[in-house]
């Protein structure tokens, strides 16, 4: 055999494996924004702890925090090689509407090359990808040409509130070269990707109050404001009539796209008709931009629930005293969470009629990242999954959101590879969440080749000069 023929050969005596391995963890309903659900944080936490024994790191540590605990595993094998740090995050979303699942969502059910479950994509299947491939590594080599550490987060569903202070607690333990972050995904099974680009996010909660309590609506109505239609026609003024937002200076910071920008989004493959049908979705946005621009590089508003009055059987009287909702920006470069977060409470303060209480509270905010697409490292990865998939590597920016990306770029001070095998069709966050397994086997391979590079890269080839191209963090 071939040297990488015999590497290759004992990762993919690791498949099965792996469905063994996840099917168990996904068991373990790790919600991490569900307080009633911390007792299986932690034991996912345990979990995880032990599998990376079993795989081959010689240390694997719980470490707490103020929320939930993260995992800490470390294979060292020697000073000179590179160090390389893996990210993944061990929560999971919760799984309502429980109804709308075909199986219970703990209970993983492998059909068709798929496996259904929480947590199966998103992104404990990506976890397991890694743990394998490091078995599969060390079955066939017997050591690792790279030294593996790996850090997951038992947060980052709930906004990864800790992780920077985690980071900075620990971070003589987790120094790297490079970190690889496996949580984000492929535009479809024969297009292979890295992700070069996330949006960020910011959280908030509007409240709006008209009265000290609810009011008979034939004694106080038509005399009074309603605080749901007040709330309703702010939320109404978020937008314009071209599907913009409408707070003023929300776009003072965005890095317009160049024409070349714009032609390399449209020059990957995006079914837009699958992405419209399978949900079935009635599609709609920002005039002036493609579906792709807007969920992957277009900065939005958007509305996550807005509740208030009377929801139960029948009919009820009443005014409500208050209405709330939750709302949501995902921001792209340049725009920092905290300016956005002062100019949409400003607004909204403004737009409130007089005498109404608005209350606008911050619940969680996490900064865009564009990772340097001309390093080494990510050049190798490109190179790897060209070689498992049998295609061009497409670099891509995603719509979705890992706050802890910047965390690690920025207190570790490591250039960053986002590595993840999920697919558009994987309903991560929703009812029947699934992973297509064959992208988690082309996903351990691509690992296995990965450590095989950095390895011959070394410390050296793994150091890169500044990159030219991407935009500076604003100061
Ligand atoms: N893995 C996702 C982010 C993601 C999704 C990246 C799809 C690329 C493609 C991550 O677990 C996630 O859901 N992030 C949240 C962040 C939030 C909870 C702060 C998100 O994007 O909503
Ligand atoms: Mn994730
Ligand atoms: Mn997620």
């Amino acid at each position: 055999m071939r040297p990488v023929d015999d590497l290759a050969a004992a990762i993919r005596g690791r498949e099965r494996a792996l469905v063994d391995t996840l099917t168990r963890w996904v068991a373990i309903a790790s919600v991490s924004t569900d307080p009633e659900r911390a007792a299986e944080v932690r034991s996912s936490a345990e979990f995880l702890r032990q599998a990376a024994l079993d795989a081959g790191f010689t240390v694997a540590e719980v470490w707490e925090t103020a929320g939930h605990p993260a995992v800490f595993a470390e294979r060292f094998e020697d000073a000179d090689l590179p160090t390389i740090l893996v990210y993944g995050h061990h929560d999971v979303q919760p799984v309502d509407p429980v109804a709308e699942w075909e199986k219970a969502p703990f209970e993983a059910l492998e059909r068709n090359g798929q496996l259904l479950g929480r947590g199966t994509a998103d992104d404990k299947g990506h976890l397991v990808m890694h743990l394998e491939a490091l078995r599969g590594f060390l079955q066939a080599r017997g050591r690792l040409p790279i030294n593996l550490k790996l850090i997951a987060e038992g947060e980052e569903e709930d906004g990864s509130a800790h992780f920077q202070e985690l980071l900075v607690e620990h971070r003589d333990r987790l120094q790297a070269d490079v970190g690889v972050i496996s949580d984000t995904g492929m535009p479809d099974e024969n297009v292979p990707a890295l992700t070069v680009g996330l949006r960020g996010l910011a959280y908030w909660e509007l409240r709006v109050e008209t009265a000290s309590t609810d009011l008979h609506s034939g004694v106080y109505g038509g005399a009074v404001l309603n605080p749901i239609t007040v709330l309703a026609e702010m939320v109404a003024k978020l937008h314009d009539a071209d599907g913009r937002v409408a707070v003023p200076g929300f776009y003072d910071d965005v890095l317009e796209l160049s024409a070349q920008e714009r032609a390399e989004i449209a020059d990957v493959p995006f079914d837009e008709q699958a992405f419209a049908a399978e949900p079935d979705v009635v599609l709609g946005g920002e005039r002036g931009f493609t579906t792709a621009e807007r969920r992957q590089v277009r900065p939005t508003m958007e509305l996550c629930g807005i509740w208030g009055g009377y929801q139960g059987k029948g009919s009820k009287t009443v005014i409500a005293a208050r209405a709330a909702a939750k709302l949501s920006s995902r921001l792209v470069p340049n725009q920092e969470p905290d300016r956005v977060t002062g100019m949409v409470e400003a607004y909204l303060r403004h737009i409130a009629p007089p005498g109404v209480r608005v209350e606008f509270e911050t619940i969680s905010t996490g900064r865009w990242v564009l990772t340097p697409s001309h390093h080494p490292a990510v050049s190798a990865a490109a190179e790897v999954l060209e070689e498992v998939w049998g295609a061009p590597t497409r670099f891509i920016r995603e719509g979705g959101s890992i706050p802890p990306v910047v965390s690690i770029a920025e207190a570790l001070g490591v250039p960053c590879v986002l590595l993840g095998v999920g697919l558009p069709g994987d309903r991560i966050h929703a009812p029947n969440e699934r992973v297509v397994l064959n992208q988690l086997y082309r996903g351990m391979q691509a690992v296995g080749l990965l450590w095989q590079r950095y390895g011959e890269l070394g410390k050296a080839g793994l150091s890169a000069p500044p990159e030219p191209s991407a935009p500076a963090p604003p100061a």
